[in-house]
């Protein structure tokens, strides 16, 4: 604390990221990182970008990647944001769209930035509690104020909902902004890119750090009604025209023209999923139903914090949230097919002794 503080700050709680441990040779499956490195197309291209042209700054609205990204999902370039990272593409949208309003709709269970976005841009969180399984109902997400933020598939617990579910929660609010955060879409879900052209509300945010491998990148998009884009467009050049580098917008630019790649990585990343589910399984863990790069699990003996201490002294780190309702589960990464072999082999030795 300091008398230098502003009362804001004072009264700020910061999100706390994963571990990012300084040890080599742990296996990290505790922050939903991609287990495989970028595409090598990507690297190609951030490697030429590393010349002597970053004298410049570079272009400002990022016309190429928005361009390249529009064509992909088949928008226009003017529904296109870029950002540093999908944090600061949302924290853009809360200024944007919710800054100073009272009831915006989210899950008591989800994502841990958005209450920080909360306090930080002054506007009153609605907790709505996932259902009995864990799942959101749409039907407890109509008529809301500020607007509604969730994402789909839910984080922490992997859970996804349909098209025809969503839909439900853009027809209940058609006067705020139903914001669906699609950090983990690509992992065997629906985008809602495609309700764009019916739902003016809807703004879609999207991430290059879990199935396009560049974390240590910071990417983020959102796309969205022209008007949306409009608005974030205005608050982004209120605060930094500069938020992605030459090096961020060529290696983008790559990851989305390479896409046998970003195919076969998710392919692989869901089958890894699916194995670890079912060892997991296999030791009495309960798995919730997961379209995502990580899975949610409990164990019907050991508590989760003793699982976490026991898995971290055997070099393996899974995260463990200390929450109502959740503090009993894991939420393990899905890694590649030798690191989740040294996992299930400690859980083993754990769990059979
Ligand atoms: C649901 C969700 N949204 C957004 C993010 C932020 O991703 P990034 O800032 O790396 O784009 C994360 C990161 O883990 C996440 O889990």
């Amino acid at each position: 604390m300091s008398k230098f503080w502003s009362e804001r700050t004072k009264c700020l709680q910061p999100y706390v990221p994963g571990e990012q441990p300084k040890l080599t040779n742990l296996v990290k499956l505790n922050t939903n990182e991609n287990p495989f490195p970028p595409s090598p197309m990507v690297l190609t291209a951030m490697r030429q970008a590393v010349n002597d042209e970053l004298c410049l700054y570079p272009d400002p609205n990022a016309d190429k990647l928005k361009q390249t990204i529009a064509d992909y999902y088949g928008l226009h370039k003017q529904q296109v944001f870029v950002g540093n990272g999908s944090d600061e593409v949302l924290a853009q949208a809360f200024a944007a769209f919710f800054q100073g309003k009272q009831q915006l709709l989210l899950p008591d269970i989800s994502y841990s930035f958005y209450p920080v976005y909360c306090q930080l841009y002054d506007v009153e969180a609605c907790c709505v509690p996932l259902n009995e399984n864990f799942a959101i109902d749409p039907a407890d997400y109509c008529h809301a104020r500020a607007g509604v933020i969730f994402p789909n598939p839910n984080a922490p617990t992997g859970c996804i909902l349909s098209l025809m579910q969503i839909e439900q929660i853009l027809q209940a609010n058609p006067d705020c902004v139903v914001l669906v955060d699609e950090a983990y879409i690509d992992f065997g879900g629906e985008s809602s890119v495609k309700l764009i052209d019916d739902y003016p509300n809807l703004l879609v945010v999207q991430t290059l750090s879990k199935s396009r491998s560049l974390a240590g990148m910071r990417i983020g998009l959102a796309m969205g009604h022209v008007d949306l884009i409009e608005g974030l467009e205005r608050v982004k050049n209120s605060f930094n025209s500069y938020p992605l580098d030459r090096v961020a917008q060529a290696g983008a630019v790559a990851a989305f023209m390479d896409d046998d790649y970003f195919r076969f990585t998710c392919a692989k990343v869901i089958e890894n999923r699916i194995w670890l589910t079912e060892q997991l399984q296999r030791l009495k863990f309960e798995v919730l139903p997961s379209e995502a790069n990580f899975v949610f699990a409990r164990h019907d003996r050991k508590p989760a914090a003793q699982i976490a201490a026991f898995l971290r002294l055997h070099g393996v780190v899974v995260r463990h949230f200390l929450q109502d309702r959740i503090s009993n589960f894991l939420r393990i990464s899905v890694g590649t097919e030798e690191q989740q072999q040294r996992l299930i082999a400690v859980l083993e030795e754990m769990l059979t002794q």
